[in-house]
């Protein structure tokens, strides 16, 4: 199994040993064994890691939990060879990415490029539990029914829930709005840059967005509250904007102006 440097993938046994973080990992352990781990965008290190065992490979198309990095154009691509190549399953873990967020459906559509398996959760049921795992059909062959199922599995209300919000999405072209809001969002964000030293670097696609800081940024999320926004972190400086898809122009300009105002006060504090 493979994984890659700076992932997360959740904090249960198996996803939970394909998670990179030390810190995540050092209470539980012993976790799976043969994993390895490679660096994201990587390609000659991903091609010396795998081997004739190697049964899959998997990675966000856009990190999420370890700062917002966007997979470097063509990685996905290379990726996708080298598994068709060496008979290896790719799977892209899209539960932070994926349903809209990054502009796309999926964010792995931004390289063109299809997974043998996804992962699917968060915004599926637009808030209520539920998580999903897409499959090939012929690798979907290889488990007979009733081999995956679990008490709350399939559970009519998060089905429900997940109908309406895949309705939601497409109805209401929230993929469509996503782009748009992500464009106006990160225009913003730009002029912010131009304005405040302390801001470093601004990546993302879409509304999936970090904001990444010369300093920690706990003092910024506690007056983001004070003032109406909750933003998001990771990590000590980076601040993580991911707002509903459903964001209105009128939305991100408050926002705006509410980050402007908390960076002022940020740099006062700092003396910069
Ligand atoms: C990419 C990704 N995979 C999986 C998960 C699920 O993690 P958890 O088990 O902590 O809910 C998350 C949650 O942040 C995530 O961002």
């Amino acid at each position: 199994m493979v994984a890659m440097n700076g992932s997360y993938h959740g904090k249960s046994f198996g996803s939970l040993s394909l998670t990179f973080s030390p810190k995540y990992r050092k209470s539980f352990g012993p976790l799976v064994e043969k994993v390895s781990f490679s660096p994201f965008g990587d390609i000659e290190t991903l091609r010396s890691t795998v081997n004739a065992d190697t049964g899959f490979i998997i990675l966000e198309p856009i990190q999420g939990e370890s700062g917002i990095h966007v997979a470097p154009d063509g990685f996905l691509q290379d990726v996708r060879k080298l598994c068709d190549e060496k008979g290896i399953l790719l799977i892209f873990d899209e539960i932070q990415s994926g349903l809209g967020r990054t502009g796309k459906m999926w964010a792995g559509e931004h390289w063109n490029t299809t997974p043998d398996i996804m992962c699917l959760a968060k915004g599926i049921a637009g808030g209520v539990p539920m998580g999903a795992t897409l499959v090939r059909p012929d690798i979907l062959a290889c488990i007979s029914k009733g081999e995956q199922s679990s008490t709350f599995g399939g559970n009519p209300l998060s089905c429900a829930a997940g109908t309406a919000t895949i309705q939601a999405l497409t109805q209401d072209r929230l993929v469509e709005n996503a782009t748009k809001m992500g464009n106006k969002f990160r225009e913003g964000l730009d002029r912010l840059k131009e304005k405040h030293r302390i801001i470093r670097e601004i990546r993302g696609k879409g509304l999936m967005i970090g904001v990444e800081m010369k300093f920690e940024v706990k003092d910024i999320l506690f007056d983001g509250i004070t003032n109406g926004i909750l933003f998001l972190y990771s990590g000590k400086n980076i601040l993580r904007l991911l707002p509903p898809l459903v964001i209105s122009e009128s939305d991100i300009d408050k926002t705006l102006e509410v980050l402007d105002a908390v960076l002022d006060r940020e740099e006062k504090r700092r003396n910069v």
